[in-house]
């Protein structure tokens, strides 16, 4: 039996495969960029026959590198979560473009649930808001608007799903699944029922024969046809990226908390076997689940984190390069009254407001491109702050934050964190930590381990400390400034 792990991490903006040993080293590497597709302003959609044949490639590319399927124990799915992919069950073909997270086309149908007084039972039974995020009005828009989707439903031939089960079908050949965890993202699974509720499927129109049958987030969850990989390898974890990266960061006992900066800013903190209900305009998800038991996870999701560094980049060509905005950070002591309210996809939590627009306020003739990089980062603890205040309004309040994803390699930003949220922010040695978190569930599932515990333990590495330094009065001059343009940007959503 094989004794590495292949992970592949299907990504909104790159779609990659990792091998790591039962230490938790990385053995092989290999990445793709995804191809973004914006049709229309607010509409993200991407190629899932692209995810599918870039993952492919990936993995093949490593396992080669890593000695052959042979020496693979298992494999890892760790996914951009939410995104809907619609296909046919007998050609295994896409039936349409998968309509990304980001995506908000169904605003207007989720204002219409909200006004007709839904959003109270499926925030009770989900522990989400009633959103474009989640998957579920995704999945009603296809139905509605895709007509070869609709023409699959009527013949019984659609399958929907989110990322991982498009993988998981594409490898196994047809197998039909989802872990619990990626499942509580679509607005259709109660977060403690066992598997869909018919009540939710009708309220948001998604037909319950085309979706993945539910189950754990670790086991032996399927094997890939045996000529993807040269042999066949069971699968044996399946995670949505945040919640692999909470469990990469070992954020496995209750109030253990993270956040990965990757083209959002997601922050989850572990909160034990209860499921919790929040009262601030944060959700409720699960963690994960092992062997039929439930870890639940109170999450704040940020729409825009690094994907404000690639518009600066791509669109307004402020920066060069994303890790230059290190550098003009440091090079001017303040953004000179500059402050960016990134919601370029809307507000996520704990607003959730999909219709807000984002704004840089605070301009003069002195703001260069320096003070705008430096608001863009200073955003990312403006904006961490918010969810700071909602996580200790839900009892759950931060005495450290673990950091994590690309943008996190950012000292400058790492240190305004901690200075901002006044405690400890500790980042990762090794900062992929999604990819290594869907590697502990897939190590725990081909058996190397006995618990999740003890795969941390094995795989998990050293972390540095960043100490706040900010005095108070520099806080609270940074939070006003926040204050005022954020609620200018609420007003002007309403
Ligand atoms: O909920 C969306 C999230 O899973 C996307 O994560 O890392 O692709 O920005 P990421």
């Amino acid at each position: 039996m094989g004794e590495l792990i292949l992970v592949i991490d299907a990504g909104t903006t790159s779609t990659r495969a990792m091998v790591f040993d039962r230490a938790g080293a990385l053995r092989a590497t290999a990445q793709r960029l995804l191809a973004q597709h914006y049709p229309r302003p607010g509409w993200v959609e991407h190629d899932a026959d692209e995810i599918w044949t870039d993952a492919l490639a990936c993995a093949r590319q490593v396992v080669t590198q890593a000695g052959g399927a042979d020496r693979i124990a298992g494999i890892g799915i760790t996914n951009q979560r939410e995104t809907v992919v619609a296909w046919d069950k007998l050609s295994g073909e896409p039936l349409s473009r998968a309509l990304v997270w980001q995506d908000r086309r169904t605003a207007d149908a989720c204002e219409a649930l909200r006004a007709a007084g839904h959003e109270p039972r499926v925030q009770a039974m989900t522990g989400l808001v009633i959103d474009p995020y989640f998957s579920a009005t995704k999945m009603r828009w296809l139905l509605d608007h895709a007509p070869a989707t609709r023409a699959a439903a009527a013949a019984g031939r659609l399958a929907l799903g989110t990322v991982e089960s498009w993988l998981v079908w594409k490898l196994t050949g047809g197998a039909h699944l989802s872990d619990a965890a990626n499942a509580s993202r679509t607005s259709l699974l109660p977060l403690g029922g066992a598997s869909w509720d018919a009540g939710l499927c009708d309220l948001f129109g998604v037909p319950l024969a085309a979706l993945p049958e539910v189950g754990d987030s670790a086991g032996r969850l399927g094997e890939t046809r045996p000529e993807w990989l040269g042999a066949p390898v069971p699968i044996t974890g399946l995670a949505g990226d945040q919640q692999a990266a909470t469990i990469g960061q070992g954020c496995l006992a209750p109030g253990e908390t993270k956040a990965t900066y990757g083209t959002g800013a997601f922050v989850l903190a572990n909160m034990g076997g209860t499921a919790p209900r929040s009262r601030h305009r944060l959700l409720a998800t699960v963690l994960c689940q092992l062997g039929g038991a439930r870890t639940y996870a109170l999450e704040g999701s940020v729409f825009v984190a690094g994907s404000l560094l690639q518009w600066l980049r791509d669109s307004l060509g402020v920066i060069d390069a994303a890790p230059d905005s290190e550098a003009l950070a440091r090079s001017v002591p303040d953004s000179g009254g500059v402050v960016i309210v990134p919601a370029l996809s809307g507000l996520g939590a704990p607003h959730w407001r999909p219709d807000a627009r984002a704004s840089i306020s605070g301009l003069t003739f002195a703001t260069g491109r320096a003070q705008v990089a430096r608001a863009a980062l200073e955003a990312m603890a403006m904006q961490t702050r918010d969810l700071a205040e909602a996580f200790a309004g839900d009892g759950a309040t931060w005495t450290r934050l673990r950091i994590d994803g690309g943008m996190s390699a950012n000292d400058w930003m790492a240190q305004d964190l901690a200075d901002i949220l006044a405690i400890p922010v500790e980042r990762p040695a090794f900062i992929e930590t999604t990819a290594l978190g869907a590697g502990m569930l897939a190590a725990l599932g081909a058996g190397l381990f006995t618990s999740l515990d003890a795969a941390a333990a094995a795989m998990g590495g050293r972390r540095e400390s960043f100490e706040p330094a900010m005095a108070a009065p520099a806080r609270q001059a940074r939070l006003a400034l926040w204050q005022r343009a954020l609620a200018a940007v609420r007003a002007e959503a309403t």
